[in-house]
């Protein structure tokens, strides 16, 4: 990957600027930097290798040089979208899970933020705000994708299992393709990002519908079924007692049966 391929592989999408970094902190760091120093709309950040890569919770994300994809888009959200932010997570998890599907794949949405095949992780979405004042003026959506099998980390280090496109499919995949699906798929949808539609979408590639599930919220934890998501895209559960539970922030397990795949 390069700065004059990129540019070509990407010259048909409605992006802003573009800049490539053989490696670099954080795609995010230096997307939230350029932001506040006016990047236009759509412009976009990729860097071959991270070193000092963020998730959500800020928990360390890898990308080793050459095996996977690690992108952050800047958005600058109109008067239209600005009461939909909290869907720019769903806009990002459905355009991986669209791409992914062009390869013969069945992803699913773990809400929030992560996107698996096979129940493991494949890929993660970072989304992080500028602001002035009040206003939310720029949104930066972080995207990694674990390409190459060598891309996820020592199941030691996972707090959840991960997988990679090569590793589900049994070989090699090209990752700019990969990138080009995302970012068409991520620009088509934005418009729909207030409509039924687009809720309709995000719900129905949820991970875990209908099962019994725990939600870690840092420290307290829920359990029940999941039923989908309200419209601002936090997730409801049915408690034991058949009370319905909103949740806007934690980590999803399916209860027990994700613990039996970290061994
Ligand atoms: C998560 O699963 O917690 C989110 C992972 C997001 C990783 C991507 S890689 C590109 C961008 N730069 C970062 O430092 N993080 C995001």
């Amino acid at each position: 990957m390069n700065q004059p391929e990129l540019n070509e592989l990407l010259s048909t999408l409605p992006l802003g600027e573009i800049r490539y970094f053989d490696s670099i902190g954080s795609t995010n760091d230096e997307a939230l930097a350029w932001a506040n120093k006016g990047a236009p709309d759509l412009s976009l950040i990729v860097a071959d290798e991270q070193t000092m890569g963020r998730g959500r919770l800020d928990r360390p994300w890898f990308t080793p040089p050459g095996t996977a994809l690690a992108f952050s888009l800047i958005l600058r959200p109109t008067a239209d979208e600005k009461p939909h932010l909290s869907r720019l997570v769903g806009l990002a998890a459905l355009a991986i899970t669209e791409s992914l599907q062009k390869l013969g794949l069945t992803p699913q949405i773990k809400w929030p933020n992560d996107v698996l095949l096979n129940q493991r992780k494949v890929a993660g979405v970072l989304i992080e705000l500028v602001w002035s004042g009040e206003d939310v003026v720029c949104v930066v959506i972080g995207i990694g994708v674990n390409i190459l099998k060598r891309a996820v980390p020592d199941t030691d280090i996972l707090r959840f299992p991960g997988t990679s496109l090569e590793g589900m499919l049994g070989h090699p995949v090209e990752r700019e393709n990969v990138l080009r699906d995302i970012l068409a798929s991520l620009t088509a949808l934005r418009p729909q990002l207030s409509t039924d539609e687009f809720m309709n979408k995000w719900g129905e590639a949820l991970a875990y519908r209908g099962r019994q599930v725990k939600v870690d919220m840092g420290g307290q934890t829920v359990v029940g079924r999941l039923e989908g998501m309200i419209s601002d895209g936090s997730l409801r559960l049915r408690d034991d007692n058949g009370k319905s539970v909103t949740v806007r922030f934690g980590d999803v397990r399916l209860r027990p049966f994700t613990d039996i795949l970290r061994k």
